[in-house]
């Protein structure tokens, strides 16, 4: 997979980006992250990326010019549609299953905003899928785009060792992960539940599976209704 982070920040991706799991799979080569600056596409000597908006009102508007040219410039030698994405409050908003559909992207273009917002003709002209994170305002897509590249490289295969499979995790199967535990048995006072330490992996599986249940009814109901809906494909 291939990923190009278009933003005025480059800087804040590098030290996310080259640790842990991203780290290891940018290391063993499963995914290449490239970074674009919109100030490398601007022909002014102030290198402005911004405007005030048509007709007034507060902040600023990233301009069309510099992020058309940006993705032009990156999707430049590719043979198919590259997967484009705007990062916006106002997307489509990021869940397991969608993480799991980009992850199977060959070439991902994340294009991050700043400021108030984009110029409406970068939505109607770019042809990229919105995705927002959750409903919240950030300051800017650059930290919504942290989260996706984690969400998505992670389910790449090989990125995960046999310890970390992602079928566990919570999401994975519609449910919050069960409880886990570690050394040691007893610790102030709280103990390991008795089924943990029995080595029946039958009981054991038939317990973690009753509590993945019971947490994902008290915390979210709402997980349990989406899951007993047809999944679509
Ligand atoms: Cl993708 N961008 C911004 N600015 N705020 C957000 C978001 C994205 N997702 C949730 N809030």
């Amino acid at each position: 997979m291939r990923i190009d982070v278009l933003t005025l920040f480059p800087e804040v991706f590098e030290a996310y980006f080259g640790a842990s799991i991203i780290g290891r799979a940018v290391a063993a080569g499963l995914v290449r992250i490239s970074y674009t600056n919109y100030r490398e596409f601007t022909h002014d000597r102030h290198r402005t990326v911004d405007d005030k908006p048509f007709s007034g009102g507060p902040g600023m508007v990233m301009q069309c010019g510099p992020v058309f040219d940006a993705v032009e410039h990156v999707c430049r030698d590719d043979d198919a549609p590259a997967t484009k994405i705007l990062l916006t409050p106002q997307g489509e908003r990021l869940n397991q299953p969608l993480a799991a559909e980009l992850s199977r992207a060959e070439h991902v273009v994340l294009v991050c905003g700043h400021y108030e917002g984009f110029d409406e003709r970068i939505r109607i002209g770019l042809g990229a899928r919105e995705i927002s994170i959750g409903d919240y305002v950030l300051s800017g897509g650059e930290s919504a785009a942290i989260v996706l590249v984690d969400a998505m490289v992670r389910l790449l295969p090989g990125a995960l060792g046999d310890a970390e499979s992602a079928e566990n995790d919570s999401f994975s199967d519609g449910m919050l992960e069960h409880p886990q535990y570690t050394r040691p048995r007893v610790y102030r006072g709280m103990e390991v539940p008795e089924v943990l330490l029995s080595g029946n992996h039958a009981d054991i599986e038939a317990w973690r599976r009753s509590e993945s249940l019971k947490r994902t009814m008290q915390r979210r109901p709402d997980l349990l209704s989406e899951s007993d809906r047809p999944k679509k494909s």
